[in-house]
């Protein structure tokens, strides 16, 4: 059997063609091409605005600084994660405090958050992830939000497409832009749609959306409307600290074209985990992803949980099956203990982190594959 990662692309002929005209075409970067991808983004996702740029670290960046998170401001998030959701509230020298995990769906534990708001009035957001691709119940987020005056990121890069059941019965889109002021999403080639390196940010509100177009491009505006001066056709003005986190057309382009075929991409990672759910159901020692109801899952990861994970890991690799460990807690990372953060902070991360393995998923996955994955997992299991 040929090396099977735990995720992958999947480029098309019709990815390759698109990428080949933005090369041939006037424009390689800040061209139409991005406005076309934003749009068709923000439709995807039904949120009003889409902010395009180079990758989901930098739209993450973005959203904190459109949000204004300055010195010393305290933000929630999750230690399960992958370290730009936190390192962001870094970026502009914010308190990041990490709340431990719900152990069922893996995701922030909203009670956990609760209490914290409870005890300390003074923090500013939530940045919650859909972890694997399970989304958040941000309806539930956003009363505590709005109880304790906070703003909520969500951190949905693995999770476009993905939706929960909203208490009177409507369909909540991660990045709808009605719950969360923000949500940010990526481009990286294991992620649903690639661009290479890519993000998106997302949203309903206007002026979050004007402060991050400015920051994306060095805060510098070209509006008439906004110039404090006019000096002629050439001018314009840096009004703000921003950064070039531009996205190019060439990969606006392939992620346009990626787009089209991102609920065909879903429905397939969903069999595959269906499968996974099936073939596992009757092994003991295989702790399966939960399977919620009133949600539909983006199954980015398939994680499950054994008790040996370094053997079974090990003898996966012997087969050339690829796993992969989501996430080592970021609680347990030096640089965050450099700050204060400590083991046994977030129990139910860490003893997540002892057994998970994230095994193969990705659409091209064939059934002959997944087979082989199944039998190789359960071979070292019941051993
Ligand atoms: C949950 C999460 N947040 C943020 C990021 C950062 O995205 P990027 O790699 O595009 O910078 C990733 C990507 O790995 C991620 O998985």
């Amino acid at each position: 059997m040929k090396p099977i990662p735990y995720g992958r692309q999947n480029i098309t002929d019709s990815d390759i063609q698109a990428v080949a005209e933005a090369l041939k075409s006037d424009f390689l970067t800040q061209g139409p091409r991005i406005a076309a991808f934003e749009n068709q983004f923000a439709r995807y996702v039904g949120a009003k605005y889409a902010v395009a740029v180079s990758n989901g670290t930098a739209a993450l960046h973005l959203g904190a600084m459109a949000l204004g998170v300055s010195k010393g401001d305290k933000v929630i998030t999750t230690p399960i994660t992958f370290a730009a959701s936190a390192n962001c509230v870094r970026y502009c020298d914010g308190e990041v405090i990490f709340a431990d995990i719900d152990k069922d769906n893996y995701c922030i534990d909203l009670n956990l958050v609760e209490a914290i708001l409870e005890k300390q009035k003074d923090v500013k957001g939530i940045i919650p992830v859909d972890f694997a691709g399970y989304p958040v119940n941000l309806e539930d987020m956003r009363v505590l939000a709005d109880k304790y005056g906070c703003w909520i990121m969500e951190d949905a890069c693995h999770s476009p497409g993905a939706w929960f059941t909203g208490s009177k019965g409507d369909k909540q889109l991660c990045g709808n832009g009605k719950l969360a002021e923000l949500s940010v999403f990526s481009f990286h080639p294991v992620k649903h749609i690639a661009t290479g390196e890519g993000g998106m940010v997302t949203t309903n509100d206007k002026a979050l959306y004007d402060k991050l177009c400015l920051y994306r491009s060095h805060g510098i505006t070209r509006d008439p409307s906004l110039l404090v001066e006019n000096h002629g056709g050439w001018y314009y003005e840096m009004q703000e600290l921003g950064y070039n986190y531009r996205i190019t057309d060439m990969q606006c382009a392939l992620g346009s074209s990626q787009l089209m075929r991102a609920d065909e991409g879903l429905l397939r990672r969903n069999e595959i985990a269906d499968t996974y759910n099936k073939a596992f159901a009757s092994v003991d020692g295989i702790v399966r992803p939960l399977v919620a109801d009133k949600v539909f899952h983006a199954y980015h990861l398939y994680i499950i949980q054994v008790k040996d994970r370094l053997g079974l890991y090990n003898f996966l690799r012997s087969k050339n099956i690829f796993a992969q460990v989501h996430y080592i807690p970021l609680n347990l990372m030096p640089y965050y203990k450099s700050l204060g953060s400590k083991k046994g902070d977030c129990p139910v991360a860490e003893t997540f982190y002892e057994h998970c393995l994230s095994i193969p998923l990705f659409p091209s996955l064939s059934n002959d594959e997944q087979s082989y994955v199944i039998e190789a997992v359960k071979e070292f299991v019941q051993e």
